[in-house]
This record gives C-alpha cells, structure tokens and sequence, in this order.
C-alpha cells in the first residue's frame, strides 16, 4: 500500500512522507525530486527554459513511468499534479490520497522568500492558484486539517491509514 499526500506547496508533503517513511518504514518518494533527476534540471529551470505544459507533460509520464512501480511509498506529489489531466485518479489507483489542506497564511509564511517555486513569486496570483484548486484536492480521499504541530498532524493521518478513520472523508 501506497500513501500520496497531495496539497498546495508548503501544505508540508514533504515532511510528512519523509516522517512516515522513517517511522513506518514506507519508501520515500518525491515527485519533483524524480523529474528533476529525468530532466537533469531543477524545477525552477524546467519551467523558465521549456515552460509549465512541458513540465506537466512530464509529471504525467512520471506517475505512468515511475509512480506506478511504486510499493510501499510514501509519495509528496508536486502541489499541481493532482489537478492536471486525469492524474488524481491515477494517483487514487496507487493508494491511500490524502489532502493535507493548510490555511493560506499558514502556507504564505512557510513559502515566501523561497525562489524554488515558480508558481509562488506573485502572491496575489499563488493565492487565486490555492482557492482554484481546493476543489481538485479535495477528490482525495482523505482530508487532513494541518494545525498545530507536524506530529499532530502526522497522527492524523496514522489514524486514518491504519485505523481507517479521521476527520473527514472525501
Ligand atoms: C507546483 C508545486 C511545486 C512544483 C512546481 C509546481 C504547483 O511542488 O511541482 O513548482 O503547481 O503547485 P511543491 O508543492 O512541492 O512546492
């Protein structure tokens, strides 16, 4: 079984699927991490010298080439993959989807100053971005509130994986 945390940057997919790959012996797995390996570039670079629909193009191939062999991952799927082609429900078929879905000041303070997100350098246009997208997210099937502390928010999850209820279903 596979976990794929989805939400918008800075949601904290990477934290936490590096947590649960430590505590629960899952595989980590981080989808910009593997296009920026196939690429041989960084993602910023991606999108400045081939453009955001090549850079779908090849999240796509990557849930059809890489995701798929996935067993036992915990995958952070970049904040966009979920909400281009019919990539949810891919990601769906691979295992357990879980939204973690963070209030925008919450993800602005995390985010702002980092210049390794292209979508995040006008925060008027990230914040359009976040509000367009809750309804893509929330397909998943699981939605995780993240407040408090990132353990806290890492037991919610646990909850809902291995004990098969949390706060909300999708
Ligand atoms: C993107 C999110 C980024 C990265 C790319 C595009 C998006 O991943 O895939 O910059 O469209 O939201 P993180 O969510 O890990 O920052």
């Amino acid at each position: 079984m596979n976990i794929v945390l989805v939400g918008f940057m800075g949601s904290g997919k990477t934290t936490l699927a590096r947590m649960l790959s430590k505590k629960h012996g899952f595989r980590f797995v981080d989808t910009d991490k593997l296009i920026e390996k196939k690429e041989r570039m960084t993602i910023s670079e991606i999108f400045s010298l081939k453009g955001e629909n090549y850079f779908r193009e090849v999240e796509r191939q990557v849930i059809d080439d890489e995701l798929c062999f996935c067993d036992n991952c915990a995958i952070a799927t970049g904040g966009g993959m979920p909400c281009f082609f019919d990539n949810m429900e891919k990601l769906k078929t691979l295992g357990w989807v879980v939204f973690l879905k963070a209030p925008f000041d919450v993800i602005l303070d995390r985010v702002k100053g980092s210049s390794k997100r292209p979508l995040f350098k006008d925060v008027e246009k990230a914040k359009e971005l976040y509000f367009k997208r809750i309804g893509c997210y929330s397909k998943a099937h699981f939605t995780v509130e993240v407040s408090g502390s990132k353990e806290k928010v890492l037991e919610k999850i646990e909850k809902f994986i291995f004990r098969g209820y949390g706060e909300s279903y999708n």
